[in-house]
């Protein structure tokens, strides 16, 4: 059932370009400019009337919303909030009829994200449910809907679940910007054909795996990690470090790269590595200086780079290439090394991959 691999996450790791597939089929038709999505058509007024979008869910699936955020507010030009579900429903938050909520979920079933929902309902607002698991309590009790296609994610660190996401939500963004007219023909054709690069750019990102097994064996026995992004891939920084205490029990944290220098700074010095997402597109030159000041206080940088980078190559410990795409898309390749290496620290440290210690795949209680 593990289809040959060690571990389910290895390998639902490698099912993303298939998954990824999935979850547009049917619905992205370049060659006819279209994207066929019922619950979004059904609904367009809602969401083009809508004072904001606001975002709830946990985990791995507020990480895609966070990239969502970026992505709507970018392309689609509508103002978007970004909240765990747990923060949320607990603060009086302000919810009127003229929100759109969109909760995301892969399970459907986490306890929090769900009374999310049932309190936006209660104040009016439109829900639209983003879940992998079909028929699902959040699937079921939102107003509309769509679907991940990711298909079953038995590994407790989420990985396809949360790659399909972005795809899912990179498509409504689309559809939106085009509806509200505020994107042009041909930068909307370029994003159509691009996501339909992306699984076989997925695919050549995975190809990194054996050189991400030597950087995770330098690096198993780390006790701490930091991990820097900016822009579109600040969400995949979270990611990543979230990942890897999941799953390896290194603790690892998260940040947008310019926060550095305002305290995470004081913690580098030669043991410690941090993992930089430095793509050529999205204030490339900015992480390049982070990188800098880095390197001066002899930290370890593992940096991820878009194919042929040569100004960080010549300064990082390691490179890890991705191919190059649309800014915005690029959170799907840059996932994919800060998933393989966590899982291969995890492995190499003995832990238990797919059912890490204190968790469970769905988080039912509060
Ligand atoms: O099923 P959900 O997407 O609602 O789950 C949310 C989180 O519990 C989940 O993403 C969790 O953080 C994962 N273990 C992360 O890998």
């Amino acid at each position: 059932e593990k289809g040959g691999y060690d571990h389910f996450m290895l390998k639902e790791i490698y099912e993303q370009p298939r998954a990824i597939k999935d979850t547009y089929r049917g619905r992205l038709l370049a060659d006819q400019g279209l994207i066929r999505m019922a619950g979004i058509d059904l609904n367009m007024e809602k969401f083009l009337n809508a004072n904001r979008i606001i975002i709830v869910a946990c985990g791995t699936s507020w990480h895609a919303g966070l990239v969502a955020e970026y992505i709507f507010e970018d392309l689609a030009r509508i103002p978007v909030e970004v909240e765990y579900a747990s923060e949320f429903r607990y603060r009086n938050p302000v919810i009127t009829d003229k929100d759109v909520l969109i909760a995301i979920s892969q399970s459907g079933e986490t306890a929090d994200t769900l009374a999310a929902i049932k309190l936006a309902k209660e104040k009016g607002a439109f829900v639209f449910g983003v879940c992998n698991v079909v028929g699902s309590s959040i699937a079921r009790e939102s107003d509309a809907g769509a679907y991940t296609h990711a298909g079953p994610e038995i590994g407790v660190a989420s990985t396809k679940a949360f790659t399909t996401q972005i795809t899912v939500l990179t498509l409504i963004a689309l559809k939106l910007a085009k509806a509200k007219g505020v994107f042009s023909e041909s930068r909307y054709h370029e994003y159509l054909t691009e996501l339909e690069n992306i699984p076989n750019k997925v695919e050549k990102a995975l190809q990194s795996n054996a050189l991400i097994e030597i950087i995770a064996d330098v690096y198993k026995d780390s006790t701490n990690c930091l991990y820097l992004g900016r822009g579109y891939n600040f969400p995949v920084a979270l990611e990543g470090a979230l990942k890897l205490k999941e799953i390896s029990y290194i603790h690892a944290e998260g940040y947008p790269a310019a926060e550095m220098k305002h305290g995470p700074i004081a913690l580098i010095d030669e043991h410690m590595p941090v993992f930089v997402i430095a793509t050529k597109k999205g204030h490339y030159e900015k992480v390049v200086s982070n990188i800098q000041e880095i390197k001066s206080r002899k930290g370890k940088i593992i940096a991820i780079v878009t194919e042929g980078d040569e100004q960080v190559r010549d300064l990082a410990d390691h490179v890890i290439e991705v191919p190059e795409t649309l800014e915005s898309l690029t959170p799907l390749l840059t996932t994919i090394p800060l998933q393989l290496l966590s899982y291969h620290i995890a492995v190499m440290r003995d832990c238990n991959v797919d059912q890490p210690r204190n968790l469970a795949k769905s988080v039912t209680v509060e």
